[in-house]
Formats: C-alpha cells, sequence, structure tokens
C-alpha cells in the first residue's frame, strides 16, 4: 500500500512533520522528484533535524529511497548521511541507479541563466536543479548507475562537459574553473561511485519497491516543494524543473500509476500562504523587495504580513530573508485538489494565525469581468486576477491539547477548516498547530 504526500501550495507547507508523523506506519519513505533544493526541518526526541535531500523518514529509521525522478548531487548525499551518523543515527538510504547526477557545471550554470533571465528569473535554491533535469531532456545527463562504470563515465562526461562548457563560453562568456574539467570530475565523481557501491546504495528503483511491496510492506512516497511550483501544473516559468504532484509520483519511481492511485494521496495545506521566489502572488500581504512583482502585494497590510512572518518564523532558513506572506489562496488549492486527486488533507501551521481579529481566504478570483474558482493556465492570466475574499472571525492563542482532538481547537478555527474541507471535498485528516512531531491533531492515519 502506498502513501502520497504532496505540497498543495508553492512548498514550505510542512510536509516533513506530517512525513515523519506516518511515516512511522511506512517500511520505506521514497523521494520522487527534485533534489537537494527541498529544505525539511523534522522534530524528533527533541532534535531538530534540517535534510535538504534524503527522506526525512530515515531520521525515525525508515528505509529511505531516493527516486529515478530526482537529481542528486552526490556531495550534499554523504554531508547529510555524515552528519545523521555523527548525531548517533544509522540512515539506510538507498539511491535509484536511474536517478541523475547534478554535477559542479550544473550549479554554475544555475546562477548565470537566472542573472541573464532578469525578469523570467524564477529566484531559484541556484544547486544546480534546472541544468540537470535539461541535461536529463537533452539526453545528455549522467546517471547514478553511469558512474558505477568508469568506461561509460568517461564517455558521458566528455561529451557533457564540453556541451556545457561551450554554453558558459561562448553564450555566456565566463572563464570556466575546475567546473569544467572534465578529468578532475572524472577523479571525483569516481570517488563517489566507490562509496555509493562499498555502501551497497545503488538499487533498481520500481523493481525494488515493487517486490516490497509485493511482500507487504508499506511505502510512503515523499513529494517535494508544491503544486504550484510544478512544472507543467504550476506557475510557469517560476516553477522548478519537476512534477511536483502525484502524478510524478509513479514516473519519478518506477511504480505503475495505479498502485499510487490505489493508496491514499494527502495534500498538506498551510493554513496561509508563503512564497520563496519571484513571480505573481494574487493574495499577498504587504511586499518583500527584489521578489514581488512592481505592481503585486497588498502594501496596506504589511503589519499583517509582519506578524504571519515573524510567528510562522518565515525567514530563509540559511539566508534570514523575509519570505513573502499571504493569504490562502482557494483557487489555488482548488486547483491542486484535481490535478493530485486528494484524498485527504493535513493543514498546517494553524497556530500562526491565532490571535489575529479577523482572517481572510482568497475564495474565488476575478478576471476580464469573469469570475474564476481555479487558477487560470496562464501565469501572465494568474498576475491579472484580483481576488474575491472571504472573512473569518480570527480565534485567539490557545494551548493546544493535542489527546483532546479536534475539539481542543478554537470554534472559529474549526469553521475555517471545515470551510477548506468543504470547498475541496476532502477530509481533514490532521492538523497542525505547532512545530513539534506531538503538536499535531491526527483525525485520521492513512495506513
Ligand atoms: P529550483 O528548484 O532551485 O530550480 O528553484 C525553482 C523555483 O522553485 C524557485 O522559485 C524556488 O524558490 C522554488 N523552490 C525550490 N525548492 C523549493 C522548496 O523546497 N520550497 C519552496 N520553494 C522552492
Amino acid at each position: 500500500m502506498t502513501v502520497t504526500i504532496v505540497g498543495s501550495q508553492l512548498g514550505d507547507e510542512g510536509k516533513g512533520g506530517i512525513v515523519d508523523l506516518y511515516g512511522d506506519s511506512a517500511d520505506i519513505v521514497v523521494r520522487y522528484q527534485g533534489g537537494d533544493n527541498a529544505g525539511h526541518t523534522v522534530v524528533h526526541d527533541g532534535e531538530t533535524y534540517k535534510l535538504s535531500l534524503v527522506p526525512s523518514g530515515v531520521v525515525r529509521g525508515t528505509t529511505g529511497v531516493i527516486g529515478n525522478g530526482c537529481v542528486i548531487n552526490p556531495e550534499t548525499l554523504f554531508e547529510e548521511i555524515d552528519t545523521l551518523r555523527e548525531r548517533g543515527l544509522e540512515p539506510d538510504v538507498r539511491i535509484a541507479a536511474r536517478a541523475h547526477v547534478i554535477f559542479p557545471y550544473h550549479r554554475v550554470l544555475d546562477g548565470i541563466e537566472e542573472e541573464a533571465k532578469d525578469d523570467l528569473a524564477a529566484g531559484t535554491t541556484g544547486r544546480g536543479i534546472g541544468p540537470t533535469y535539461e541535461d536529463k531532456a537533452g539526453r545528455r545527463g549522467i546517471r547514478v548507475g553511469d558512474l558505477l562504470d568508469s568506461d561509460v563515465l568517461r564517455k558521458r562526461l566528455e561529451y557533457a562537459v564540453s556541451h556545457n562548457r561551450a554554453l558558459a563560453t561562448e553564450v555566456y562568456g565566463i572563464d570556466p574553473g575546475e567546473e569544467f574539467d572534465a578529468e578532475h570530475l572524472y577523479e571525483t565523481y569516481r570517488g563517489f561511485a566507490r562509496r555509493l557501491e562499498n555502501e551497497g546504495m545503488v538499487v533498481n528503483c520500481g523493481e525494488f519497491l515493487s517486490s516490497k511491496i509485493d511482500a507487504g510492506a508499506t511505502v510512503m512516497l515523499e513529494g517535494a516543494q508544491g503544486t504550484a511550483i510544478d512544472i507543467d501544473h504550476g506557475i510557469y516559468p517560476y516553477v522548478t524543473s519537476s512534477n511536483t504532484t502525484a502524478t510524478g509520483a509513479p514516473a519519478g519511481t518506477g511504480l505503475a500509476p495505479a498502485t499510487i492511485g490505489d493508496g491514499e494521496i494527502v495534500g498538506i495545506v498551510k493554513a496561509y500562504l508563503s512564497r520563496v521566489g519571484t513571480g505573481p502572488l494574487p493574495t499577498e500581504l504587504g511586499r518583500v523587495e527584489g521578489q514581488t512583482p512592481a505592481d503585486g502585494g497588498d502594501r496596506e497590510a504589511s503589519d499583517t504580513a509582519t506578524y504571519i512572518r515573524d510567528e510562522g518564523g518565515e525567514y530563509g532558513t540559511v539566508t534570514g530573508r523575509p519570505r513573502r506572506v499571504g493569504w490562502l489562496d482557494m483557487p489555488m488549492l482548488r486547483h491542486a485538489a484535481r490535478a493530485n486527486g486528494f484524498t485527504g488533507l493535513a493543514v498546517n501551521h494553524l497556530d500562526v494565525l491565532a490571535g489575529l481579529e479577523e482572517v481572510q481566504v482568497g475564495h474565488a478570483y476575478e478576471l476580464d469581468g469573469e469570475t474564476l474558482h481555479s487558477m487560470p493556465p496562464t501565469t501572465e492570466q494568474w498576475g491579472r486576477c484580483s481576488v474575491v475574499t472571504k472573512t473569518f472571525d480570527g480565534w485567539p492563542e490557545f494551548d493546544p491539547v493535542v489527546e483532546n482532538g479536534y475539539e481542543t481547537l478554537p470554534a472559529a478555527a474549526r469553521t475555517y477548516l471545515e470551510y477548506i474541507s468543504e470547498e475541496l471535498s476532502t477530509p481533514i485528516y490532521a492538523v497542525g498547530v505547532g512545530p513539534g512531531r506531538t503538536e499535531t491533531i491526527v483525525l485520521e492515519d492513512p495506513f
């Protein structure tokens, strides 16, 4: 049986906490897309773990698989594994032989392409994610399985480096460093390959997972980022380069679509919006210079933005930069519920909104005289949408007694949750009322 966890908004919905919570009942936790752009925080036994590539379930001793739909930076992989080991854990991590490898030249190109794009820049994480997926689609990528064969690696590198070096020097006019030196890369990546082999980490992902499921294993598929930054269904071009939706799960693991579809698909919803990156955001409160478009954001609402940002700790973990915040966007959620086929919802960070006199949501959009209940297909149209809001009574700060279940929540907070559930015709499985593992009210365990 599988349970797929998907972000329903723009990433950072708190998927890690839900994966950690439900992951108890899973034998295997799998990532199916993305790479080390997916910063997630897991709090376990009072310890905080920050991971960006390794599936968060490994913190609890579950086998973690990085599927073929992912792009893997071996340096990050080993750093994360080593850090977990230093902290007394024994992470069991398997890597798909078909997953693509991020090379240093991808990271260099990510930076210079972003600079060159100006207004079209997505505000990427700079980890080389996009250029690696570009090479994958351009059939010049190098996969984990290729690292293990020295002749294949040498041959593939020759072509991939010559292509990317020409791009860097002839198109962007940069002076290439060792990131574009095929011999240096060969030696370094053969070193990574030896470690992958010695530790028996490389698997044929689809077969590995199918055989475990046939033997009765339960599998959790952990989506990274969110639906609105899916390469196909998101706000292109301000998106990441993979299918973050449940659609990505079969392609990115080698499991059959029916296997995923027969299981549960849980949408993770943050009780408000937060955004790292550029592009329009119709329900945005206040502004973040450098990210909010010139005509975007509600300048009058900067105090509310600051309140939510402070209560929710909405500042970049590495940079400390404020994140963009906004009211919950229901057309975005309706789009996500349809595209993913959610069977349940986990609503996080409900505590962050406590203390506000009133809480608004973007209930619908108006565009060219029409009312829309879902996102329009182009980002230019989305940017022109004005928001039809709905106002709810706020709820006071509360001291959640999680064991008392749903009833522990203030009545106004329950009204807000019930509205979300009804609008999306999807039951609520869990409500996050704080960052810790014990601060989630569980109404339903999908396993
Ligand atoms: P990339 O994935 O680094 O190529 O970045 C592409 C877009 O996705 C940018 O707007 C990033 O800010 C956004 N993004 C990537 N990963 C995350 C994430 O884990 N949370 C939120 N946004 C993300």
